[in-house]
């Protein structure tokens, strides 16, 4: 198994990923909460709510930041309902929420266990920038950096050039950015091929699996939203490709590149620029500052059968 923090803005696609997780050997040390696709109250609540429902129920939560870090908050309830699940009527755990700050725990965590935890981070980045504030030294005492985030040469979601998780707090990314880790962000670019087909999207509808029967349950509204944008109604692992690439990076093949945030702009503020040029890409170090690694190819049936035996 793998000790992951998972940092999160729960979410229709936030919650499909701890389910993932919790079937391909995910060990989950403590989820963290973000703002981003509903206030971060709700989200902690649904992050508690998905955990209890997948038999998590001595993993803590800690809620994060309430807002990005220059600029206002921004949620996507058309995207993930009001309640962030899909306005499904999912009954809700009451199980409390720590009162502790999440960029602090997440300091306190790694500190406990430095070079064993992978950090997995599936929301706007403000908890993660935050925690590199408060220990510089965040690098070296995770193990992993995983990132739902970016979309480097095509186009954005939240904004023409703009992915959400990035474009919600752009100067928290770019933290992120220039921290010297060999961070992963797995972008739109590949994100948007993992549409789950109709057929497998009848196997989940057909199982009695009540895990299947949740992810069913709180898909629809997220089915009906892509379905409007792309015509076609399937199913966009966003989080749960990120989940997979830190329980499994050899499903994935990848490239370095040198990347930054536009933090000015208009309406290509919160754009996640990545070189694709590669004129540097012999002597590029993962690790170096303003260098990161995205996701090249995809082996998207191992994924996909992966994701549906977790259900
Ligand atoms: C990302 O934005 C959120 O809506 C999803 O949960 C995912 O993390 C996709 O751009
Ligand atoms: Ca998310």
């Amino acid at each position: 198994t793998t000790p992951i923090i998972f940092d999160c803005d729960t979410g229709i696609d936030d919650a499909l990923a701890m389910l993932y997780g919790a079937g391909n050997g995910a060990d989950f040390v403590a989820c963290t909460v973000t703002h981003g696709n509903v206030p971060v109250a709700t989200g902690a609540r649904n992050t508690v709510t998905v955990l209890d429902y997948l038999g998590l129920d001595t993993v803590p939560v800690f809620e994060g930041a309430a807002r990005p870090m220059a600029q206002p908050l921004m949620t996507a309830e058309f995207v993930h309902g009001q309640d962030g699940l899909g306005d499904a009527g999912v009954v809700q755990s009451t199980r409390a929420v720590s009162g502790d700050m999440a960029a602090a725990e997440i300091v306190r965590l790694v500190r406990s266990r430095p070079g064993e935890l992978t950090l997995v981070a599936v929301g706007p980045l403000t908890n993660i920038g935050m925690a590199l504030l408060l220990e510089p030294e965040l690098p070296t005492l995770v193990k992993d950096v995983i990132i739902m985030g970016g979309a480097v040469g095509v186009p954005g979601n939240s904004a023409e050039f703009g992915e959400a998780n990035v474009w919600h707090d752009p100067e928290a990314a770019q933290l992120v950015i220039d921290a010297a880790w060999d961070v992963l962000f797995v972008g739109l670019e590949i994100t948007m091929k993992t549409g789950l087909a109709a057929e497998s999207l009848e196997r989940i509808g057909a199982s009695e699996d009540p895990r299947a029967q949740l992810a069913w349950k709180i898909m629809q509204f997220y089915l009906d939203v892509y379905e409007g944008q792309m015509g076609v109604r399937t199913c966009v692992l966003h989080d749960p490709l990120a989940m997979a690439l830190a329980l499994d990076p050899e499903l994935a093949t990848y490239r370095t590149i040198e990347a930054s945030l536009e933090l000015r702009g208009g309406r290509s503020r919160g754009q996640l620029i990545g070189d694709l040029r590669g004129y540097n890409k012999a002597t590029l170090d993962p690790k170096a500052p303003g260098v990161i690694r995205i996701v090249e190819s995809l082996k998207t049936e191992e994924f996909h059968e992966n994701f549906l035996r977790s259900l």
